[in-house]
């Protein structure tokens, strides 16, 4: 597996990745197209044999990063493709000078929620309502 980031002409295959995962942000290839070119945007992907197996977005700027959206085809699940990303992405920020990363998930999501639990993160507040009635965020931080 290659981890790497994406190109701007990738942008099709990671929202096709992204499409297959409904709790993924849901930016598809228009938001991806917007958000490649920002010059705090850093959007990681892992390829295999020519593939697109998930990818990591994330924006970094003044010491600090925010990780917005995660996916990795269903497809592919389950075989560190997720961990190998988050692993890739703090290691590459740590070395750019980034002391803090923060992000939001849904607190009934399991699997992204172990995720970052097993990557470091710790819980730092919760964001009632954040993803709709009832739907609670936990805000989540790591020190690198
Ligand atoms: C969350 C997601 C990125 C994980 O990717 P993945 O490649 O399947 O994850 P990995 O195989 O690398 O697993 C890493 C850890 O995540 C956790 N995990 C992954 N899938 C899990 C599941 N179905 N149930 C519980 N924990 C799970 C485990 O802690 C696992 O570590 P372990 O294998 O040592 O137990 C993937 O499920 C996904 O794309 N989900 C939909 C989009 C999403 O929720 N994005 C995050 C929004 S904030």
């Amino acid at each position: 597996m290659i981890l790497r980031l994406a190109l701007p002409q990738e942008t099709a295959a990671l929202a096709e990745v992204e499409a297959g995962q409904p709790r993924a942000a849901g930016w598809g290839k228009q938001g991806l197209d917007a958000e490649i070119p920002q010059p705090c945007s850093r959007v990681f992907c892992a390829e295999e044999n020519g593939q697109i197996l998930g990818f990591l977005a994330l924006r970094a700027a003044g010491g600090t990063a925010e990780i917005l959206n995660v996916a990795v085809d269903a497809r592919h699940c389950g075989r560190g493709v997720g961990r190998s990303l988050l692993r890739h992405a703090l290691l590459e920020l740590g070395r750019e000078g980034v002391l803090h990363v923060t992000l939001e998930v849904a607190q009934d999501n399991v699997p992204a929620c172990a995720l970052y639990a097993k990557g470091g993160f710790v819980r730092l507040g919760t964001r009632k309502n954040f993803y709709g009635p009832g739907r609670h965020a936990w805000v989540l931080g790591a020190d690198l």
